[in-house]
């Protein structure tokens, strides 16, 4: 008999069914209880059955938020940061994005395309089955193109789903002003860009801009993502992260999917965010209570750059209950649904529910809270990463 379906997952009290072929393939076809379900489903119809006896069944994690596709870390940083210099004393003084951009911009394909698959392959294996991915150490078309063709050919060569986001305004390039910066990016950048994307060569999901002091102003941010709305994007930037910019503000009135980072969000950001539902892509940082109570949608990412090297979300949940002071039913569901919103793919990704794609973790213990509580060392928690109802990782 040939299989119907693509994977069983089952103990005493839960049954999940993932549907194999067809245009359903990879689909969740049933959750919920064996006694109700596992009757209709014979595991002979099943390519591969799972035990899943004392295990966790939890979504596959989402990560709303990185910078995975560079050359050249800075390591060197990081001990400049713990003798006293801030993020923007590294910047200004020629490191920070430009230090990374310099090397990224030399260099090539494959050798971006190979640490970029070493890197989403950290991640997946730490749980994450859909991540962000922005381009932003190019700061001109020929990088920034790369950047995303980088992340467009591991898109299709990875078993993981990918979010892309065009960040050519991470910062303004050495050299030139805002102004110069920003017409670039609307009259060179964004029009080959559109130019590729209606050619189908390339597919990029999301525009983002650094909307910040001594990086694009207000008015540049809103002219830059207001192009890319035009052009299909959703919005999705980095915003009063290390000054109050009416950044908040700005999302709501835009429509932004998401604004990340918001450590200096005011409290009528707060209320425009939850007005707009904004939602608030937070790399755990302190204000999330005040946000909860408000009624923001809160999600969480890694962050991942070279200044934040970070490839766990479990961690980031843990930082996130433990600095933010969520519960760990928030910092899952900030996670999963609502990182998932956050990309603008809660209706596929986010939580096990029929008709969503397949994607999945069994965790190696009796009450899932582990995938939070354990700090690190998530290999052997995590037994099974599935996605699309195939098992990538065991
Ligand atoms: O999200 N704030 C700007 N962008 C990144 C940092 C990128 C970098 O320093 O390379 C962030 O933290
Ligand atoms: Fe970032």
């Amino acid at each position: 008999m040939t299989t119907k379906y693509r994977l069983l997952v089952k103990d005493a009290s839960q049954v999940v069914v993932v549907c194999d072929r067809g245009e359903n393939d990879g689909l969740v076809k049933a959750v919920g209880p064996a006694d109700s379900i596992a009757a209709q489903y014979p595991e002979e119809m099943f390519e591969k059955v799972i035990d899943a006896t004392g295990m966790c069944v939890v979504p596959g994690l989402v990560d709303a938020h990185t910078h995975p596709v560079w050359a050249g870390d800075r390591v060197h940083e990081f001990a400049m940061k713990l003798a006293g210099a801030t993020y923007m004393d590294v910047h200004r003084a020629g490191g920070g994005i430009h230090f990374t951009v310099e090397h990224t911009r030399a260099a090539p394909f494959a050798d971006l395309l190979a640490t970029l698959r070493a890197r989403l392959g950290r991640m997946l294996r730490a749980g994450s089955t859909l991540v962000e991915c922005k381009s932003g150490y190019g700061l001109e078309l020929d990088t920034e193109v790369k950047m995303l063709e980088v992340i467009e050919a591991a898109r299709r060569s990875l078993p993981l789903g990918i979010s892309s986001t065009y960040c050519g305004a991470h910062a303004v390039p050495r050299g030139k002003t805002v102004a110069e910066a920003t017409d670039d990016i609307l009259r060179v950048q964004l029009p080959v860009l559109k130019e590729r994307l209606s050619s189908g060569e390339l597919r990029v999901d999301n525009i983002d801009v650094f909307c910040e002091r001594g990086v694009f102003d207000l008015d540049a941010t809103r002219a830059i993502l207001q192009a890319g709305k035009d052009m299909g994007l959703h919005i999705n930037f980095h915003g009063d992260e290390l000054h109050p910019m009416n950044s908040a503000q700005l999302g709501a009135e835009l429509g932004a999917l998401a604004i990340s980072h918001l450590e200096e969000v005011t409290d009528e950001g707060i209320a425009a965010m939850a007005t707009a539902k904004t939602a608030a892509v937070l790399l755990p940082q302190p204000r999330a209570r005040d946000m909860l109570d408000a009624g923001v949608i809160v999600a969480l990412g890694s962050d991942f750059n070279p200044n934040a090297y970070c490839c766990s979300m479990p961690l980031v949940m843990h930082l996130a209950c433990v600095n933010m002071k969520l519960s760990m039913p928030e910092a899952l569901a900030a996670a999963t649904i609502n990182a998932a919103y956050a990309l603008g793919r809660s209706d596929t990704h986010g939580s096990l529910e029929a008709g969503k794609q397949g994607d999945l973790l069994l965790l190696n213990c009796r009450r899932w809270e582990h995938l939070i509580y354990q700090l690190g060392g998530h290999h052997e928690l995590i037994r099974y990463v599935v996605v699309k109802g195939q098992v990538v990782h065991d």
